[in-house]
């Protein structure tokens, strides 16, 4: 079987068929080979952080990544050819991660770094001007910095009641990487310029309903975090308590529903009901993405196929759908929407599974929420499915959700000494390289390229 995986779970739409998807052992045994030729340019480094392994794959989190070593390489491949941005998101829990200085001003689209740095090619997403990647922060400055204002202000305008006001608001301080409005706005803007890129005299600006969809998307992820922090009784996130460590339990729940109630309003206000229909599924995903962690199976294969669709259904769903929704909203035919909808798809994958790698290589401070916090939950993130192939001592400890002492610090040693981590990359790193050719499909436009660099960002993000 090539590394093309199979599909093993229900994606939740007609893209089935391209969902990655993996027979463990023979993927581990493709993958590994792919991870043997990266090892030869990552140098591992074993630090102590406190009573916590770290392995960093040659990179200092905050600094360097992965993916900037593989650029060393002679011949740009995949991901790191698609993706070009060598920027990271990291650098130091809440706040402090890559973000442009100040907002934008009218004028060509500002530039973050090299596309390619040892290449002399021209690179189409490049900005014509200055040569190098579209920054999506600087080119959304100004949209994105009125997108949180205006979230609290339609929840303001809901209650009545202040400390519902108050707890409701709590996330929406501009401090997260917000990446859901952002790949929302862009691919808005893409699509807009690809469905009218005929048709010079049409007006190509972001709509006001693609707009709400980008407020929506942020808002039903928000509540879905609110509820998160309460199952797994969080009390740090974005490098500051989380709600659940300042309010009790019973109003914090009740805040993320008054979200959820508020984005339905929304969503309702836009009054087209195919947008509707895709909306609603994100949050029917959620909740069965999140019931569905609560489970294991019995086998590697079932519990591949599990965590993939948990995966899909818990992150990628709600970035596949808010994309397709603002590409329904430019009038934009099916095969766009399902092109809209798949480049989603896939950062959302990739975008879970680094986030499943960082809880294992990443300190606390660096993530601004609690690190290693997967295993502790019980949970048998990719990594650890990955390195049961190695050891498989480790599947009695995943049946019985690491609950035995000494379980969670054995399955980290474990995952440590397999590939399970670079594995987990490498599958990331597919994801990102689909992503990027999809969107290489929209014609070219600085909205374009910042798609391109948010594959790049996601992959190399250290936070
Ligand atoms: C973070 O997971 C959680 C999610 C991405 C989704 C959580 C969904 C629910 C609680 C279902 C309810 C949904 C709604 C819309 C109210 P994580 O714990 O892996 O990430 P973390 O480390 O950031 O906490
Ligand atoms: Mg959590």
């Amino acid at each position: 079987m090539a590394v093309s995986m199979l599909w093993l779970g229900d994606s939740g739409c007609s893209s089935v068929l391209n969902m990655a998807c993996i027979s463990t052992g023979r993927l581990c045994a493709r993958v590994e080979r792919f991870c043997q030729f990266s090892h030869s340019i990552q140098v591992r480094k074993k630090t102590t952080i406190g009573s916590t392994k770290l392995i960093q794959f040659g990179f200092q989190p905050s600094s360097r990544s992965l993916t900037q070593g593989c650029q060393r390489l002679p011949t740009r491949t995949s991901v790191e050819a698609t993706c070009g941005a060598s920027t990271v998101w990291g650098g130091g829990g809440g706040g402090g991660f890559w973000r442009p200085l100040s907002v934008a001003s009218a004028g060509p689209p500002p530039a973050v770094s090299n596309h390619a740095v040892n290449s002399h090619e021209a690179d189409p997403d490049a900005d014509p001007q200055t040569g190098k990647a579209v920054d999506p922060y600087r080119l959304l400055a100004e949209e994105m910095s009125t997108l949180f204002h205006d979230i609290r202000q339609e929840l303001r305008k809901n209650t009545s009641k202040p400390e519902l006001e108050r707890i409701s608001c709590y996330y929406f301080d501009g401090e997260g990487k917000a990446l859901r409005p952002m790949v929302a706005l862009l691919m808005a803007r893409a699509i807009n310029e690809h469905v009218h890129r005929h048709r010079p005299t049409v007006d190509r600006g972001l709509l006001p309903a693609q707009r709400q969809v980008a407020m929506i998307a942020e808002m039903i992820h928000t509540a879905s975090l609110i509820h998160d922090d309460v199952i797994d009784q969080s009390d740090f996130r974005r490098g500051k308590p989380s709600v659940n460590a300042l309010w009790e339990q019973k109003k914090v729940a009740m805040a993320g529903d008054f979200i959820l109630a508020v984005a339905s309003m929304m969503i309702a206000r836009l009054r087209n009901n195919d947008v509707t229909i895709v909306l609603s599924q994100v949050v029917t995903d959620l909740v069965q993405g999140e019931f569905m962690q609560l489970g294991s199976k019995e086998t590697e294969n079932e519990r591949f196929a599990h965590y993939l669709t948990k995966t899909y259904r818990k992150t990628a769903s709600l970035i596949a759908n808010s994309v397709k929704a603002v590409a329904m909203l430019s009038g934009a035919d099916e095969s766009m929407t399902e092109l809209a909808f798949q480049y989603g798809r896939n950062l959302g994958l990739a975008f879970q599974l680094v986030d499943d790698l960082l809880d294992f290589v990443s300190s606390a401070a660096e993530l601004g929420k609690p690190a290693c916090a997967d295993l502790q939950l019980g949970l048998a993130t990719a990594p650890v499915l990955f390195a049961c192939e190695k050891f498989p001592e480790l599947n009695p400890m995943i049946m019985r959700r690491f609950s035995e002492p000494g379980d969670v610090e054995k399955a980290f040693d474990y995952v440590h000494r397999s590939h399970g981590l670079d594995q987990t990359r490498f599958l990331a790193k597919q994801h990102c390289a689909e992503a990027a050719r999809l969107a290489r499909s929209l014609s070219t436009s600085p909205y374009r390229s910042g798609l391109l660099t948010v594959c790049g960002l996601v992959l190399n993000r250290t936070k």
